[in-house]
């Protein structure tokens, strides 16, 4: 593992590339680590306040921005990016800024990759693939067709296609993961399992959209951060990986699971309309990662998992608090 001396993590400062950074830190010391960010709405700097300064250091910018990519990306040896607009409902109400982060940017990030002959990992999701009925025997592999459903996935589907056609036209050193939903601390409140454990903190009924039957397959953050670094690490060039950790379950079991951890009523929770084109279920099958690299997701107890979560935004109210009226307001307009 000691290919990479300096890795660049664009969208370090969200929750996915914070945990990353965080990981990194604390599981391979010897690497060092820019993190570049817009600190948009989901950018929080504190996310990786406190870590070691000669080790991680943060810049504020724009992976749409070409002269900064110019300045950073030639100093590192990988750029993992986790840069994007990433909440479904935003896309829906509003569309224009997924294209921008999403598509252009990782152009954007090709071309500084392509230029300075940089290895680049692009971290992309399985709603690409579209979604399952719930008696679909079937689960995603790399093999599924790129079917998405949302303004979200089809700009998140848009750059996973110009990786790969940068890899075979360019001969850019790039790879992809796709993986399901991931929990854990310094997730937004605007998430499900967030918004809900802080609405029960802030007196307010927990949400549960259309019939609660839908199904999302979680994985533990560290458990994405560990399979990230191993295809960064020793994935093979132009291929994609999908990372989950056979987590499958319900919105409404998931919600009832957070009710009983926090001592309420399993029917303490509002019913509210559905989200529009609203994909049924999502589950991966993790084989190649698991057979090509070694894999094993080492967070497999997920009601000690939410249980560890909730503690989490018990003890940091200080974190969530100021972004969580503004998160309830958008909401409350969606009639959600
Ligand atoms: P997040 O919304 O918490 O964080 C995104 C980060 O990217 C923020 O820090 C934001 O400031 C930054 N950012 C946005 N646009 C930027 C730009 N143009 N330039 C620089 N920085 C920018 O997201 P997350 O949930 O941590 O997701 C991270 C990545 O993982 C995304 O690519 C997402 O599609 C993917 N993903 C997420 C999940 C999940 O369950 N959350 C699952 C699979 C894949
Ligand atoms: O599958 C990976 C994806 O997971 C990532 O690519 C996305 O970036 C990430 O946001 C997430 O997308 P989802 O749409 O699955 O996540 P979200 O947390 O928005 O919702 C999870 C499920 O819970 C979904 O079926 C909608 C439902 N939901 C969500 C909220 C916020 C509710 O029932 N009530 C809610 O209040």
């Amino acid at each position: 593992h000691g290919e990479f001396a300096h890795i660049l993590v664009t969208g370090g400062c969200g929750f996915m590339g914070s945990n990353f950074v965080r990981w990194v830190v604390r599981e391979r010391p010897g690497v060092r680590v820019t993190v570049l960010d817009k600190l948009t709405y989901a950018g929080n700097p504190a996310n990786i306040a406190g870590l070691p300064e000669d080790q991680v250091e943060l810049v504020v910018g724009d992976i749409c921005d070409e002269a900064l990519l110019g300045a950073v990306v030639p100093g590192c040896d990988a750029v993992v990016n986790f840069a994007a607009e990433t909440d479904v409902d935003r896309s829906i109400a509003e569309p224009g800024p997924f294209l921008r982060a999403n598509v252009e940017g990782v152009m954007r990030l090709l071309e500084a990759c392509r230029a300075h002959d940089v290895r680049l990992h692009h971290v992309s999701t399985d709603e690409v693939y579209g979604d399952l009925a719930l008696d679909d025997p079937a689960r995603f592999t790399e093999e599924s067709p790129c079917r998405p459903s949302s303004p979200y996935s089809s700009t998140k589907a848009a750059g996973d296609m110009l990786v790969r056609a940068w890899v075979r036209t360019y001969g850019v050193r790039a790879t992809v993961s796709n993986c399901s939903n991931n929990y854990g601390p310094y997730q937004h409140v605007e998430k499900f399992i967030p918004r809900q454990i802080t609405n029960i903190l802030c007196g307010e009924r927990p949400k549960l959209y259309g019939d609660g039957l839908n199904v999302r397959d979680w994985i533990h953050v560290d458990d994405h951060s560990s399979a990230v670094w191993e295809v960064l690490t020793r994935g093979r060039i132009g291929e994609t990986y999908l990372i989950g950790a056979d987590g499958e379950r319900s919105n409404i079991d998931v919600l009832r699971a957070i009710l009983e951890a926090m001592g309420r009523d399993a029917d303490d929770f509002d019913w509210v309309r559905d989200r529009p084109g609203h994909d049924r279920r999502y589950a991966i099958d993790a084989s190649r990662l698991r057979r090509e690299l070694g894999w094993e997701p080492k967070h497999a107890d997920f009601a000690q998992g939410l249980r560890e979560t909730i503690r989490w935004y018990e003890e940091h109210r200080a974190w969530w608090e100021p972004a969580k009226r503004a998160t309830e307001e958008k909401y409350r307009e969606m009639g959600m």
